[in-house]
């Protein structure tokens, strides 16, 4: 009778440290809602949101989007610093884009299941 509760409070200690390793990255995610506001600001002297939705997009990756936002800044007289490109690379992405490595992040039960499934393997 005692050692159900102590298991399963070993358990969710467990789960709690895979929740907590899994928002790691959310605490230090990039900030979406300064990202819309730098590219609102800077980016739209060009073009509007509607190249972002081009079929024929080029951007084929995370990576490839940040190249992309880092070539444009060069248009600019003040440049981002790295912490507003990965807001402004957020913000694209969140709203446009919707490449995977976010979704990671929306999706952390899963990845958090994911874990623990890897964690017994290993066992
Ligand atoms: C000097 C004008 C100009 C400025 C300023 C500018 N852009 Fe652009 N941008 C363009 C043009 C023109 C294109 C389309 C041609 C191309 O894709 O090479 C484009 C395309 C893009 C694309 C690719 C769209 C796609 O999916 O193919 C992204 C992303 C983008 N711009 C982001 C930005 C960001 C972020 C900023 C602010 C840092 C910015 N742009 C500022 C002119 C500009």
């Amino acid at each position: 009778m005692n050692r159900l509760p102590t298991f399963i409070s070993a358990a969710m200690r467990l789960r709690l440290l895979l929740l907590a390793l899994a928002c790691a990255p959310l605490t230090q995610a990039a900030d979406i809602e300064r990202g819309k506001q730098l590219h609102d600001e800077r980016c739209l002297l060009c073009h509007g949101l509607e190249n972002y939705q081009a079929a024929a997009s080029k951007i084929k990756s995370l990576d490839g989007l940040r190249e992309m936002v880092r070539r444009w800044e060069d248009k600019l007289k003040d440049p981002f610093t790295a912490l507003e490109r990965e807001d402004v690379v957020a913000y694209l992405n969140v709203s446009f884009y919707k490449f995977p490595e976010q979704k990671k992040v929306s999706l952390r039960t899963q990845q958090t299941s994911a874990a623990s499934a890897t964690l017994r393997e290993r066992r």
